[in-house]
């Protein structure tokens, strides 16, 4: 049946208001990596989306696909098959120039490696993603101290990544994945190199930042302490998305978790 113009414009319009509660969609995403003759099919078709404020983790086994979908949604790969929007942008439709501009307003990276410039200051390495998009230095300097001291870090501005914990390295690229004050915090196994208590602290961070700043998190995880902090999860399995859950329907018995 033929629809009227009158209605397929209606249709948009609705469309349209539904999608801006999402900061990153991906639809139909595929990803094939391709080894000499072997082809890994690292992602078979997710589709995924975070709402504004969200926090979301991506669970599953290693070798499940969920750094590839963190590539994805980051706009730091492309798939080969779907497409993803970063705050509603089609970031097939961008060029190179374009494409930093989006990676470096809406979006901070965290990596499991912290990825720190290590002859560089903490505070250094919180200016730089500013004074790339342009931002005075004098500003990007209050800016970066400010935000170091949000994270915990006002005593140690100065010191250089070796000179601080693991825990305050990670906390050093929280700082400055919040640097141009993202929509989206990406985090890529962001406790796996920390100690228990220390991976725990650096989760309360992402929430608490998550719940004061409206930023949404999105975490490739396989630690299970970040179950109960995230609105929902993303059961991801052998490249695809197996199921989401809610928090309110993990099952959590005398400090155990139930997961599956
Ligand atoms: N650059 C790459 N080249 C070839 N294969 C890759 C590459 N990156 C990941 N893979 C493969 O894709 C699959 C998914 O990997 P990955 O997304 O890193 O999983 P996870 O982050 O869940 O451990 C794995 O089989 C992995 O070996
Ligand atoms: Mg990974």
């Amino acid at each position: 049946m033929k629809q009227s113009p009158e209605k397929k414009e209606t249709a948009e319009q609705a469309e349209a208001s539904l999608s801006t509660n999402y900061v990153v969609r991906a639809i139909g995403v595929k990803k094939v990596y391709t080894m000499g003759a072997e082809k890994v099919h690292a992602l078979r078709g997710v589709d995924f989306a975070v709402r504004r404020g969200e926090y979301i983790s991506i669970m599953g086994p290693s070798g499940s696909g969920k750094s590839t979908l963190f590539n994805m949604i980051g706009g730091l790969d492309k798939p080969n098959e779907g497409q993803v929007y970063i705050d509603e942008v089609d970031i097939a439709a961008l060029n190179p120039v374009e494409l930093a501009w989006l990676r470096c307003h809406k979006v901070g990276y965290i990596f499991q490696t912290y990825n720190l410039i290590t002859v560089a200051t903490a505070l250094d390495n919180v200016m730089l993603p500013m004074t790339f998009a342009g931002m005075q230095q004098a500003d990007a300097q209050d800016k970066a101290i400010k935000i170091l001291e949000r994270v915990g870090l006002g005593e140690r501005v100065l010191h250089k990544p070796l000179q601080m914990s693991g825990g305050q390295q990670q906390r050093v690229a929280i700082a400055r994945a919040l640097a141009n004050s993202p929509s989206i915090i990406l985090a890529d196994e962001p406790t796996a190199n920390l100690d228990k208590k220390t991976g725990l602290q650096i989760i309360n961070l992402l929430k608490e930042l998550n719940m004061t700043e409206g930023v949404s998190i999105i975490t490739a995880t396989h630690d299970h302490k970040m179950l109960d902090i995230s609105d929902r999860i993303a059961w991801v399995r052998d490249g695809q998305i197996e199921k989401f859950q809610k928090r309110s329907e993990l099952e959590i018995k005398e400090g155990e978790m139930h997961v599956q």
